[in-house]
This record gives structure tokens, C-alpha cells and sequence, in this order.
């Protein structure tokens, strides 16, 4: 059941929302890496929010004292996100066990979503994952070998991929 007035409309936590992104920001949590989904907003400021639209106004300093990360449970509650993107809204409604309905006009979109949400054969995925390791490994490694100052070979973590091209011009 929804309160008439919630704490979104009285006095959200703003300074929570704040150091709880902060924290997140440099640490992203795993299941949101599923895709380098664009604008992705952080897992907190979303639960945040739904706590905030749930409970009642002027609890603002509940959810400051440790409430927030508190088991809670929003059975009985759906949550329908219409611009569903990188599915946060929904992944973190559905840790608080709320039902959770989600569309988007971008395919990409709905099918990450959908993976987020899905119940996952861990000793499949692993098979699968091994699969493309053993595949792809070598052949992408590659690219990521190079020479270092003292002689040995060393793996690089980042590269810029550059395409250079001649124009008419400079022949
Ligand atoms: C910023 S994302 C939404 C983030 C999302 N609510 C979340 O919790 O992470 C915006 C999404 O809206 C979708 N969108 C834009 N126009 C739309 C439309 N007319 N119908 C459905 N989805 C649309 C885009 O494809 C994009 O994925």
C-alpha cells in the first residue's frame, strides 16, 4: 500500500542520495555489467527512490540511520518503468520483491533488461563462458601484447583504436 504523502514528497534524502553515489560511482555493482548500457543511473539513487515512494513523508531520517540498507519488502507492489534503458529501476525494485513489468522501443534495451532479471544456471553460464574464452582468448589477446622499456612482454589494459586513412588531398 502506498502512503498518500511519501518521503519523496516531504524530505528526500538528497545528502544520503549523494555519498551513497559517490561510493557506488567508483564501485558499480556486478550485475550492471552485464552491458556498458549508456546513462546507466546508479543502483542506489533508484532504491532510494523507491523506498522514498513507498513509505511515509517526514521519514527521511529513518532511511539515513541504516534503514536504507535494511531488507525490506515491497510484495504487493508493481513497479511499471515504460523507458526501461539499462533495467535499474527494475533490477533494484525486484531485490525488494516488488513485481516488475518493463518496455523500451530499443530491443538492446528489453533484452539486457530481461537478462538482468532472469534467473541464471551458474554452471551453464561458467560452461558458456569457457566456451568463448577458449574460442577468443588468444585471438583478441593479441592485440593487447607489447613491448616493454626493459625487453619483456607485457599485456596493455587500455587501447585507443585509430583507423587512418589517406585522403585526396595529402595523396
Ligand atoms: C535513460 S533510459 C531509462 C533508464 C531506466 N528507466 C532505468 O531505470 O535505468 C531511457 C530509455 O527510454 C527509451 N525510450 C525513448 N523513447 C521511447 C519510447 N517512445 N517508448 C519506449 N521507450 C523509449 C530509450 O530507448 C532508453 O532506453
Amino acid at each position: 500500500m502506498i502512503p498518500k504523502k511519501t518521503i519523496l514528497e516531504s524530505d528526500p534524502p538528497i545528502e544520503l542520495a549523494s555519498a551513497l553515489a559517490l561510493k557506488e560511482g567508483n564501485s558499480k555493482k556486478p550485475i550492471y555489467a552485464i552491458h556498458k548500457w549508456w546513462a546507466r543511473r546508479l543502483g542506489s539513487v533508484f532504491r532510494l527512490l523507491l523506498l522514498g515512494a513507498t513509505h511515509p513523508a517526514n521519514r527521511s531520517p529513518w532511511l539515513k540511520n541504516g534503514a536504507f540498507f535494511e531488507k525490506h519488502d515491497l510484495s504487493g507492489i508493481k513497479v511499471f518503468d515504460p523507458f526501461v534503458g539499462g533495467g535499474t529501476t527494475l533490477v533494484e525494485a525486484s531485490k525488494c520483491g516488488a513485481s516488475v513489468v518493463g518496455v523500451d522501443i530499443d530491443p538492446v534495451a528489453a533484452f539486457v533488461s530481461e537478462k538482468e532479471l532472469e534467473t541464471v544456471d551458474e554452471k551453464l553460464l561458467q560452461t558458456a563462458f569457457d566456451d568463448v574464452e577458449k574460442a577468443a582468448k588468444e585471438a583478441a589477446l593479441k592485440w593487447y601484447r607489447t613491448i616493454l622499456p626493459d625487453g619483456r612482454t607485457g599485456t596493455i589494459i587500455y587501447a585507443f583504436w585509430v583507423e587512418t586513412i589517406k585522403s585526396a588531398e595529402n595523396g
